[in-house]
């Protein structure tokens, strides 16, 4: 069984028949198969608002995802991927593509980049399924760039002899360079080579679909590769991927909100690169509650189960030791006076085993007081890393009975 067999990768029903379409190319040498595969399926491919298709995970744990948001599946590699980097147009720009899916990212990148710069673009897709890169083959193309990131997959599903004849007529322009990884990212990011990327999109299933994906040790990888300028880009605001990346020494920044309810995660080396703050509550839980506790996988190979399992035990561990219970939301109450008796008896109850008397006492305000700084635009001292990071700090000497002596 090979390692896409397992992998959270689209739904059953439409790898098995990509796969056949492409097992008929090879028998056959016809180009009918391809050329009629989406006309025949379509309804396997998922329409979004945008008039760009996607297509469904496969289900795990009783949930299917869709490889992009129904509010428009290229326009969201435009406004989560693009519009928030800051590349020099003059210079050399060279992207990793994490999770590249039908490689929509790669072609608004590559939109992008020819619209503003002549210079030269690497893009490096790191995808682990064959069968998704060949569904961006089959769907029609939402811009006319995609037309040159199939081409590439196209080369790439030759070379591996998984597709069999060259039907992509666009070339690839001289200055840009696309190379395909067919296999697990954390394989591909270990032999990449350090400081080289200006961006990484990283656009994998949700957190608890693929939280391989998502832990410390990746993005420390993601830190060796990455320029000092660099940005990564991602569309979830969950509280243990941010607190990864500050972990992997990353200052993270508010990404934008398209399609969500909030906006995503940008982590750059430079906190010069990030703009926004992120929410205050949100700063506040991942300093001081088990939420922060980050994904792990040590040794990059770990199974999705084991790491959900570990950091499930692990924020049992820390909570009332060295984090502030996450339930009933605790630690953002820290400083304000409650007025609702039930909660705030529940809320004090978990603030006393970390030697916090109440939500308005002398240790919750030095706790807490760092929030005073808060300021939606962030700048190199000023910054959400800096805050939780400070908070951190304080509730271990509050923990450890050291505030009274500062
Ligand atoms: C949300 S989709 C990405 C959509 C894509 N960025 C696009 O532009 O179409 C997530 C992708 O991650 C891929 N994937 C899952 N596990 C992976 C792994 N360990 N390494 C690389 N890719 C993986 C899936 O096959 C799927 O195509």
């Amino acid at each position: 069984m090979s390692y896409e067999d397992n992998a959270r990768i689209i739904s059953d029903d439409i790898f098995e028949l990509v796969n056949e379409c492409f097992d008929r190319e090879r028998s056959s040498r016809n180009n009918e198969s391809r050329f009629n595969f989406f006309d025949t399926y379509n309804d396997y491919f998922v329409l979004t608002d945008d008039g760009s298709y996607s297509i469904n995970s496969k289900e795990i744990n009783h949930k299917i995802e869709t490889l992009h948001t129904s509010t428009g599946a290229i326009s969201e590699s435009f406004e989560k991927f693009i519009k928030p980097m800051k590349f020099d147009y003059a210079s050399d720009i060279a992207i990793l593509d994490i999770c590249a899916g039908l490689g929509y990212n790669s072609s608004a990148a590559i939109a992008d980049f020819m619209k503003n710069s002549t210079a030269n673009l690497t893009i490096d897709m790191v995808e682990i399924s064959k069968a998704t890169l060949a569904c961006g083959l089959l769907v029609p193309s939402p811009i006319p760039e995609h037309d040159i990131t199939k081409k590439a997959i196209e080369n790439e599903l030759i070379a591996q002899d998984y597709a069999t004849l060259s039907l992509e007529n666009t070339e690839i322009p001289e200055n840009i360079n696309i190379n395909v990884f067919i296999e697990d990212a954390r394989q591909t990011v270990q032999k990449l080579k350090a400081n080289s990327y200006d961006a990484i999109f990283l656009d994998p299933f949700s957190q608890n679909m693929a939280p391989e994906l998502f832990s410390v040790e990746f993005f420390r990888e993601f830190r060796r590769v990455i320029k000092d300028n660099g940005i990564i880009a991602t569309y979830t605001s969950a509280a243990p991927i941010r607190a990864g990346f500050i972990d992997a020494g990353f200052y993270i920044g508010l990404g934008p909100i398209f399609g969500r309810k909030q906006g995503g995660t940008l982590a750059s080396p430079s906190p010069s690169m990030l703009d926004y703050s992120l929410p205050k509550n949100d700063e506040i839980r991942i300093a001081l509650s088990d939420v922060g506790i980050p994904f792990r996988d040590p040794e990059l190979n770990s199974s999705s189960e084991f790491i959900l399992d570990s950091r499930t035990e692990e924020r049992h561990n820390a909570r009332h030791n060295t984090k502030i219970s996450s339930a009933v939301k605790t630690p953002i109450f820290l400083g304000d006076e409650m007025d609702d008796e039930k909660l705030k008896r529940r809320v004090e109850r978990n603030l006393a085993k970390m030697n916090i008397p109440s939500t308005t006492s002398s240790e919750a305000l030095y706790i807490v007081e760092v929030e005073d700084n808060y300021t939606e635009k962030q700048d190199n001292e000023n910054n959400s890393t800096n805050r939780i990071l400070e908070m951190k700090k304080r509730l271990k000497k509050v923990k450890n009975g050291d505030y009274g002596k500062i």
